[in-house]
């Protein structure tokens, strides 16, 4: 079956170890400046440690305007002094490699700030050195923008510079202009930034818009999109064919693959929006590119026993043969999990996450069931929600800051924090659910530390069986061990009739260990990991 994961000696740490996404703004302030910091993250290697987590995934802390939020950036090679300093870097690294957790950095080789050095010496002067650093283009004889190509944040995707007399590219905002990846100069100029880090000792990197790296050197205009309708977002009015997944973005990666295996044991994850269908190519050409293409599946899927069961089969099935599959349950970019499938389903999310076959990535805050920062009434901060309104797009709900405890600024920060922290402070915050045994908290440290040393979880094939009356279920086997899995996404109570005996190894509610034979019932939202009992047991 394609969807069997072949078992391997030894996994690599980025397949044994779930991977935890820090949104560096939003984790701990130090200095009260209602900013998360470096220095503040320092402080909480301790609660990681303590979690379980072996890998993190830091969001940009380059220097930056903040435009993006740090995906504008302006020097690939320093700290913005709002995070701290490179002093600060090594030391929190040093912190975390003390406590066996690997740091994967966010980097953005799609496009700079425009005030990036390499920018401002571009737009100087049509002459400069640096002008074919980025996609400069003639203005259409009518002085209109060279073709339509939307940015994804908004309107055209050109920029015209009145200084030079022609137009920009940028993907996303016009004050983040796309890097001209056909130009090698570039190429390298970006090797020499990833190696700069992976010197300084980092464990990987997360490639940020990973496929639109390059564009159509001919400027083709982009085709209607035949799903487009006036309640979707403008910028969907066209398929992006000239600027996504071209095939010399793939060349690039490989590059950038190249680059980071000139050290030994590290890792590359590449952000992939747009489907399951495509995930394939990223893992390999007829070299490798990514180990991990980011799949948000379970954040874009409807959350019904079907939908799921279909999902997962038609991701699996994507996955190269000897690939390692990942899944996301959380990210800066989408909403927050315990929102989308509402309370009653969190803790499914959470088992589901990781008993599936291939490597866990959850984003901080998810673990103590943070809702979706209500924004009504408030002035957004995100860009996109600014420049594309009205069509719920705004990423400030999910970027809340994290919550410590119940106090005043949620233990993140003794200042005013830069977005509110939100509802259900009481309960949803660490010191309250750390001590309880059967919080969600303590849910996603006992699944942390199962998927660790189970290697029925880790690298056992995945078996799906058919679903009853919306009860997920599936089983993960490795050689004589067995695990079955049983998800109850109705809002009812359900019998589970099957004919396998064991013993609960987990269950969502922390609160059941028993032995089971033939049949077992499971409360609306409940879910368990049952170790099937070998026969003659
Ligand atoms: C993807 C990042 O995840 C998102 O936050 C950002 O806005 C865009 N890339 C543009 O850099």
């Amino acid at each position: 079956m394609s969807s069997a994961i072949r078992a391997v000696e030894q996994p690599e740490w980025w397949k044994r170890h779930a991977i935890y996404q820090i949104y560096p703004l939003s984790f701990q302030d130090s200095d009260g400046d209602g900013i998360g910091d470096l220095a503040g993250l320092a402080t909480r290697v301790d609660y990681l440690a303590w979690l379980g987590v072996h890998a993190v995934w830091l969001s940009p802390v380059y220097r930056s305007p903040m435009l993006d939020f740090g995906y504008d950036i302006s020097d690939y090679t320093d700290i913005d002094p709002v995070f701290g300093s490179l002093d600060q870097f090594d030391q929190l690294l040093e912190a975390l490699h003390r406590r066996d957790i690997r740091l994967i950095l966010d980097v953005v080789p799609n496009h700079t700030s425009d005030r990036h050095a390499w920018f401002r010496e571009s737009r100087s002067s049509r002459h400069n050195p640096k002008r074919d650093w980025y996609v400069w283009s003639d203005p259409r004889p009518d002085g209109g923008p060279p073709n339509n190509w939307l940015s994804r944040f908004g309107g055209s995707a050109w920029e015209w510079d009145p200084q030079t007399g022609q137009y920009y590219y940028h993907a996303f905002l016009r004050e983040q202009p796309d890097l001209n990846w056909h130009n090698p100069q570039v190429r390298a100029a970006f090797a020499d930034v990833l190696r700069f880090w992976l010197k300084r000792g980092v464990d990987g990197f997360r490639i940020d818009a990973s496929a639109v790296l390059a564009e159509d050197p001919l400027l083709r205009d982009d085709p209607p999109n035949p799903e487009f309708d006036d309640k979707m977002p403008p910028p969907e009015k066209f398929r992006r064919v000239f600027t996504d997944a071209r095939p010399e973005t793939m060349r690039y990666l490989e590059e950038m693959r190249a680059v980071v295996d000139e050290f030994p044991d590290r890792v590359v994850l590449g952000e992939v929006q747009g489907g399951t269908g495509r995930i394939g190519q990223f893992y390999a050409g007829e070299r490798p590119r990514f180990h991990l293409p980011l799949n948000f599946l379970l954040l874009d899927t409807q959350w019904d026993a079907a939908s799921l069961s279909g999902g997962i089969d038609q991701y699996l099935n994507a996955v190269p043969e000897g690939a390692w599959p990942v899944w996301i349950l959380g990210s800066h970019d989408k909403p927050r999990i315990a929102s989308l499938v509402g309370e009653d389903r969190v803790r499914l999310a959470a088992m589901l996450l990781f008993t599936l076959p291939g490597t866990p990535i959850l984003f901080a805050g998810d673990e103590i069931g943070t809702p979706n920062l209500d924004m009504s009434g408030r002035e957004p901060r995100d860009p996109f929600e600014k420049r594309v309104p009205g069509y719920g797009l705004n990423r400030d709900k999910s970027r809340s800051p994290m919550r410590w405890n119940a106090e005043p600024g949620a233990g993140f920060t003794q200042g005013i924090p830069w977005l509110p922290v939100g509802d259900g402070l009481d309960e949803h915050n660490v010191a309250k659910q750390r001590d309880d045994e059967h919080s969600l908290l303590s849910l996603y440290r006992r699944l942390i530390a199962l998927r660790q040393s189970d290697p029925a979880l880790l690298e056992g094939s995945y078996e799906p069986m058919r679903c009853q009356d919306e009860v997920l279920m599936f089983r993960r086997c490795h050689k004589a061990r067995q695990l079955f899995v049983a998800l109850n996404l109705a809002g009812e109570e359900r019998e589970v009739r099957q004919e396998i005996s064991g013993t609960i190894l987990v269950s969502t509610h922390l609160d059941r260990c028993e032995a089971i034979v033939a049949g077992f019932h499971l409360r609306p939202g409940e879910g368990i990991v049952l170790a099937v009992a070998e026969q003659g047991q």
